[in-house]
């Protein structure tokens, strides 16, 4: 009997199946309904082995540049290869009509023609908005949303990027990345929520709430990963997808939390890093796979390989002498499904080893569970179908405003010399640079096609810093000769810039990067490209005072020209409403509230992070470096200005002295100083005195976001547990030891100590 007749003649009979109880739990066997069950005891190894298998579109379109689904290669990979999972779009965003089409096409052939009617589990990248369904509105990188420090905008983010997703008829997504961004050379350092461990792990569950809320199987959730499971972030070349090696203190004080709290978060899936930790490829360890995903974690979803990646355990990380061998190690690592995803080599392999023996039945029923698992709580096997009604809840007005106020929330003013923002919308700009004419550096990575460079793809809505500015000021205060194309001589010449800036008030220069995502976003050196550092030289020769725009994913060093800048906004990734908020923040009809999420290096040999231990920074050569005295970044992590002023006061902690049964409660007052209102991102660090790990300059250990009319104080109110000062020890355990900390907001200081 294939799905759709199982479905139809169900009744109460298959109610009472899907709400059948549990079967008893074995070591890392995730308990399953009988319907699973049921599936999983009539299934063929093929069968199982076909839903571990995970192809890309492009194996079933009738050619690049059609969306059309060819039939017999559809019925090759569902009837022949038993695929259970496909992913991805073939070169860009598909409409959602198109959308439809696709899936009910794979849907049909899956329920009415396959043995069983499994249907299939289709996932798709929808990184800061729904950048695979054409004319979506985006919102910024998870970088901008960090700088927000709002997390209910993170939420909310999430919540409208599962409608539109689950609405084109698509239940899975591979985000969030929980990755840590400490290093900045990573060319996906955008895709990150920063720097600290605190940060990501907050910003991450908050966004796995939203695209799963409380169940998967409504019309507006969809399944999230976390990834990629782990210590992708941290390659120590910085180019992507090379090899890290990372202690195993750092691995579980600074990458593993975010994990940790996205499986209680209830996150269904993870993906696997491609590359390698300490020599050993991620996808063949069983250490990180199951030892620590599954028997600490607790995670019982599905564990999904990335791009390529078993295939690579041969024929890049070199760990697997065939390719046979390297199926045999990763599943016996743990990985339930194969991103395989260009042909059918995992599913034949696997079917080999299993037939051979060398695989037992037993670990892909493991898997499989997994899979049927998810499916089931997706609805699928309900009802896999797009819905027709669901077109209509895309692209809604209401999605706009919130991705228009995440991008005015994520900008963060850096520096202000002598208040020259807000500035007057009387004043005549130069607009000048590279990113003055080019969308793909206001969105990047994942918009509309995975770099996010072609122009012509974007939504009307969406407009460049240029015409934004025009909308603002009027046509006649904007000389700009920029044009879009990001590496075009014209984007750099110099004397044209200083024969312009002659008839502007304020040069507003856009320096930072183009658009890129993944390996095409490598860079050997984090200083910015000297062509824009001579630009902004020559802006400042002019004489004119200098507004300095950064578009860009991770922190460029401009430590030459800033002392020669008047303003600097960091405006992230900020996406399809970041022109006209950008052009809000500089004329003044918004005040600037993110702050950094990053520490942001002023040379590129010198990237030392907020948290960093106390001899990072130290030169025995030179006086006062002790201490925090050699700490020299350009900016530190949380740093932002604003247009108003804030002051703290009366930090007090309820019990200078705590135990391990109490909770601190730490109290601080804000104050608006100023006289515009504004917001302010307060947030509590702690520093150990002394530690048997050397501890950290500070840490960040809570954070909230208050808004002030002018003259209004706040107070705010902490709660902070011992477990949330420990760290992790030499024996790899978390510990909050005895002994003095302080508890740091903003200028405020208390001193806590922490008795046994
Ligand atoms: C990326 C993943 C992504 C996958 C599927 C890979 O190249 O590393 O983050 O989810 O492609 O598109």
């Amino acid at each position: 009997m294939n799905l759709k007749s199982f479905t139809l003649l169900s009744g109460m009979a298959l109610l009472l199946q899907y709400c059948g109880t549990p079967q008893a739990a074995e070591s890392n066997v995730t308990p399953s309904s009988s319907r699973v069950d049921s599936l999983l005891s009539v299934m063929t190894i093929e069968e199982k082995v076909g839903q571990m298998t995970q192809v890309a579109i492009d194996l079933i379109l009738e050619d690049d540049e059609t969306t059309v689904v060819d039939m017999e290669k559809l019925r090759t990979a569902l009837l022949e290869k038993n695929v259970g999972s496909i992913l991805n779009v073939k070169g860009h965003a598909y409409t959602v009509d198109q959308w439809h089409e696709i899936l009910n096409a794979i849907q049909e052939v899956a329920t009415e023609e396959t043995r069983l009617g499994i249907p299939i589990l289709y996932g798709i990248d929808a990184i800061h908005g729904a950048n695979y369904i054409a004319g979506s509105t985006l919102f910024p990188h998870n970088i901008g949303t960090a700088a927000s420090r709002n997390l209910e905008m993170a939420r909310r983010i999430a919540e409208i990027t599962a409608a539109e997703t689950r609405a084109a008829g698509i239940p899975w997504n591979f985000d969030p990345v929980l990755d840590v961004g400490r290093q900045p050379l990573w060319p996906r350092f955008e895709e990150t929520f920063g720097e600290d461990v605190y940060l990501v792990k907050t910003m991450g569950a908050a966004t796995i709430k939203g695209y799963e809320q409380d169940g998967l199987n409504q019309d507006h959730t969809v399944a999230s990963t976390m990834k990629h499971f782990i210590g992708y972030s941290m390659p120590e070349t910085g180019k992507d997808r090379t090899p890290s090696y990372i202690p195993e203190t750092m691995l579980r004080e600074f990458l593993l939390p975010p994990f940790k709290e996205a499986v209680e978060a209830g996150a269904s899936t993870v993906m696997i890093n491609s590359g390698e930790v300490n020599g050993v490829p991620v996808h063949a360890s069983k250490y990180y796979l199951t030892d620590i995903l599954r028997d600490e974690l607790g995670f019982e979803g599905v564990a999904v390989s990335d791009w390529e990646d078993v295939i690579r355990l041969h024929t890049r990380h070199r760990v697997a002498a065939t390719p046979k061998e390297a199926v045999r190690l990763a599943v016996e690592a743990g990985l339930d499904m194969s991103m395989v995803p260009l042909d059918y080599s995992f599913y034949d392999l696997l079917v080999e080893l299993v037939k051979e023996g060398t695989i037992s039945e037993e670990r892909l029923d493991l898997s499989v569970r997994r899979i049927l698992n998810l499916k089931e709580e997706l609805g699928l096997l309900d009802n896999p179908f797009p819905k027709e009604e669901l077109k209509s809840r895309v692209q809604l007005a209401e999605y706009d405003s919130v991705a228009y106020d995440a991008s005015l929330e994520s900008l963060t003013l850096l520096k202000n010399e002598n208040d020259i923002l807000p500035l007057d919308k009387g004043t005549k700009v130069l607009v000048a640079g590279p990113g003055a004419n080019n969308l793909g550096t206001l969105h990047s990575s994942w918009s509309y096609t995975w770099q996010g460079s072609d122009e012509d793809l974007y939504p009307e809505k969406a407009l460049t810093i240029v015409e934004a500015l025009r909308n603002e000021i009027g046509e006649e205060n904007v000389i700009s000769r920029s044009v879009t194309d990001y590496g075009a001589e014209e984007n750099y010449d110099i004397d044209q810039l200083k024969a312009d800036a002659a008839g502007a008030d304020v040069i507003l220069l856009t320096l930072g990067e183009k658009a890129y995502a993944e390996s095409p976003g490598v860079i050997d050196n984090l200083e910015l490209d000297p062509r824009q550092l001579a630009l902004a030289e020559a802006a400042a020769e002019t004489g004119k005072p200098v507004v300095l725009v950064l578009t860009q994913g991770r922190p460029r060093v401009i430590s030459s020209i800033v002392p020669d800048m008047d303003a600097v906004l960091l405006a992230y990734r900020p996406s399809t409403f970041g022109g006209a908020a950008i052009a809000d923040v500089l004329f003044g009809d918004y005040n600037p509230s993110g702050i950094l999420p990053f520490t942001y290096p002023r040379h590129s040999g010198d990237v030392v992070l907020y948290d960093h231990k106390g001899t990072e920074k130290i030169r025995e050569d030179q006086p006062n470096t002790y201490g925090d005295g050699g700490f020299n970044p350009q900016w530190t992590f949380g740093e932002g200005l604003s247009y108003t002023t804030f002051e703290f006061s009366d930090l007090q902690v309820n019990k200078p002295t705590f135990g391990p049964d109490d909770e601190l409660e730490v109290r601080v007052k804000v104050k608006n100083t100023g006289s515009r209102a504004g917001q302010k991102a307060v947030e509590l660090y702690s520093r150990d005195h002394y530690a048997s790990i050397t501890p950290s300059a500070r840490r960040l250990r809570d954070y909230t976001k208050v808004s002030l009319a002018p003259g209004e104080e706040k107070e705010v109110v902490f709660t902070v547990s011992p477990e949330e000062l420990a760290f992790v020890n030499e024996a790899g355990e978390w510990v909050t030891e005895a002994g003095a900390f302080d508890l740091m907001v903003g200028d405020q200081k208390v001193e806590v100590n922490y008795a046994l």
